[in-house]
């Protein structure tokens, strides 16, 4: 069926089409000349000037609005100055619009409105004001700030008391395992029983446990607070990669694994904080030791690329799904399976690895191809001012 038309022809039915136009749209709308006098205003504006008793003055045709927000802003209104501003820059021609959002207190209610005010086009200067009711969506958005004030005040919580009981836990556990030491010498050099020995030895092994979990949960609290402050020096990156092999060597030869590394022979400088970068480091060779099955292979390449030091933490291991390769920096957070969770930890470690960083001003990055298929870790860095790869190179 073919739609027809209706040609606009008279101008008696063209003012009555935009009326109707007008009238229909959900935002109060009026014209004000460059005096401020209201020449012309829909049926929205009007109803709102009835709703508010006694103040239909304001928004009556003839009424002076700039007047009457003058007045307003005189009397000390914040809201009506900014809107007088606002609407003497459009008339003076210094600015095209002006928008502004306004509490608007109708007796009984609470309301907000979003006012905006345009140059109308003609020939003399003229505005067009709108006010939509925006008091909806204002409620939602204090709501939302409410409760993310309430989540921020929860986090804060939870820093707290991880901060509290990591320090209230960590001076016991230094006795517990001071003393163990003690006692394992002195049975050993009484040549005690072999199985209280064994005993002695289990427990100072899951109190050193204790310490390095406590230990992280110190050091997640301290980056919360900003308490880490870096000791930066000129340091070479290989030598801090080939400490933090020693430290991961011992998991890595219990794995059986294979560490093949590709690290330059000239020295890649950085100003960083050598004992940071170590602990990060020993973290990614932890980590690939720990999340793959026996005897598989890790590599490590570091390499400069422009202004940054890149180093690449690769492994054959259980891989990570495409879902949680976002997640894993989150703290606590833990891929959902076994291999590796039994021998503990508490999700801190990558947590740690990308804060330190970021400290630095690098970044890191995960990469997987899904379950079972090894997983990349890659670092960048920023090389020491000066120390760039001369081009060509
Ligand atoms: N190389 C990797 N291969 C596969 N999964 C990994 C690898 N590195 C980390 N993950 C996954 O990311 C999760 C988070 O790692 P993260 O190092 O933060 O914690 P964790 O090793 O579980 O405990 P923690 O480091 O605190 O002792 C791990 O639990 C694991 O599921
Ligand atoms: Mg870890």
């Amino acid at each position: 069926m073919k739609t027809k038309i209706r040609e606009i022809d008279s101008a008696a039915f063209q003012l009555e089409f935009v009326r109707g136009v007008i009238d229909s749209l959900l935002h109060e709308v009026a014209v004000i000349d460059a005096s401020g006098a209201v020449v012309a205003f829909n049926r929205r504006w009007g109803a709102f000037a009835e709703e508010n008793g006694g103040r239909s003055d304001a928004v009556s045709a003839g009424a002076n609005y700039l007047e009457i927000t003058r007045v307003a802003a005189e009397a000390g209104d914040a809201y009506a100055r900014r809107a007088l501003d606002g609407l003497q820059a459009i008339l003076a021609g210094r600015q095209k619009e002006f928008v502004m959002e306004y509490p608007c207190n109708a007796p009984g209610r609470e309301r907000w409105f979003l006012m905006y005010a345009a140059r109308a086009a003609g020939s003399s200067p003229a505005i067009v004001v709108s006010h939509t009711d925006v008091t909806e969506r204002v409620r939602a958005q204090a709501k939302l700030g409410e409760a993310t004030e309430q989540l921020r005040r929860v986090d804060q919580r939870k820093d707290q008391f991880l901060a509290t009981i990591s320090h209230e836990l960590r001076n016991p556990l230094s006795s517990i395992c001071n003393a163990v030491y003690v006692l394992g010498h002195e049975m050993a050099e009484a040549k005690v029983d072999g199985k209280q020995e064994k005993l002695v030895s289990l427990i100072g092994r899951q109190a050193e446990h204790l310490i390095h979990l406590v230990d992280d949960l110190l050091e997640v609290s301290r980056i919360a607070q900003g308490k880490i402050e870096l000791k930066r020096q000129r340091i070479d990156l290989i030598d801090v990669l080939r400490h933090a092999i020693e430290m991961a060597m011992p998991k890595i030869e219990l794995g059986g694994h294979d560490l093949r590394t590709e690290l330059p022979s000239a020295p890649i400088e950085l100003d960083a904080d050598p004992v940071r970068l170590t602990q990060i480091f020993a973290n990614l060779l932890n980590n690939a030791a720990k999340y793959m099955e026996p005897r598989g292979t890790i590599w490590m390449i570091a390499e400069r690329r422009g202004s940054e030091a890149v180093v690449t933490v690769r492994d054959t291991g259980v891989g990570i799904p495409a879902d949680m390769l976002p997640r894993i920096f989150d703290l606590f957070t833990q891929v959902d399976r076994s291999l590796g969770h039994s021998e503990g930890g508490l999700g801190i470690g990558l947590a740690l690895v990308k804060d330190l960083l970021a400290l630095h001003g690098g970044t890191i990055e995960a990469q997987s191809e899904g379950v079972g298929k090894g997983s990349t870790f890659v670092v960048r860095l920023p090389l020491t001012h000066g120390a760039h790869e001369p081009p060509g190179c």
